[in-house]
């Protein structure tokens, strides 16, 4: 599936990516994240809510170093056809805590055109949190189609596709411990 070159290249389907985030970058990064939402929310009992698939590795790594008081939950935003409209309806799923008067902190992995984590946002706003706030270990800012900007974010990225640490190329490559990007020449 993965074939690795001897230039550090990786084929994944019919595309070439190459390194671009180090795991060890990566980490570092992570861990200064995980200090600021400590100092930040020390004593308000968070509940942090990381949107599955693709945040699974940055939440996992991230909150091993969040040392306060806190919950963790984790959602799907599914995407439905409706019947009879023409469009599709995203619903969040999972969220079984109790989200009224409680800090939210959403985990994302990439904020690219921002619909998704505006939706999430406006959806989790309407059920009347004491605040909401997003942590998203990738913002590519140069792509954004709405008014939404992450509150805490890792790295600036450019307009280019991702994979790895949790990213995926149709659901392939999501296990890889540094992050790659396609290599255009
Ligand atoms: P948005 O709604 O356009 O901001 O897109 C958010 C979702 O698109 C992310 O949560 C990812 O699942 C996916 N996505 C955006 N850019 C990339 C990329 O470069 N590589 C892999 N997935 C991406
Ligand atoms: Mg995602």
């Amino acid at each position: 599936m993965e074939l690795s070159k001897n230039d550090n290249t990786i084929q994944i389907l019919d595309r070439i990516f190459e390194p671009y985030l180090h795991e060890g970058v990566i980490l570092n990064r992570v861990a200064v994240l995980a200090n600021e939402l400590n100092n930040t929310y020390q004593t308000s009992d968070p509940l942090f809510v990381s949107v599955l698939n693709g945040s699974f590795m940055f939440a996992s790594d991230l909150l091993k170093s969040v040392h306060i008081k806190s919950r963790v939950s984790f959602i799907k935003v599914a995407s439905y056809e409706g019947v009879q409209s023409t469009g599709s309806v995203n619903q969040l799923v999972g969220l079984t805590e109790t989200v009224k008067d409680k800090h939210i902190v959403i985990i994302e992995d990439i904020i690219d055109t921002g619909k998704t984590i505006h939706h999430i946002i406006n959806t989790i706003s309407a059920m009347q949190p004491a605040s909401v706030k997003v942590v998203t270990l990738l913002f590519k800012p140069s792509r954004l189609q709405v008014d939404v900007s992450p509150d805490y974010y890792g790295f600036e990225v450019p307009d280019k596709f991702l994979l790895g640490y949790g990213l995926d190329y149709d659901g392939y490559s999501r296990n890889l411990r540094h992050i790659y990007t396609e290599k255009t020449h």
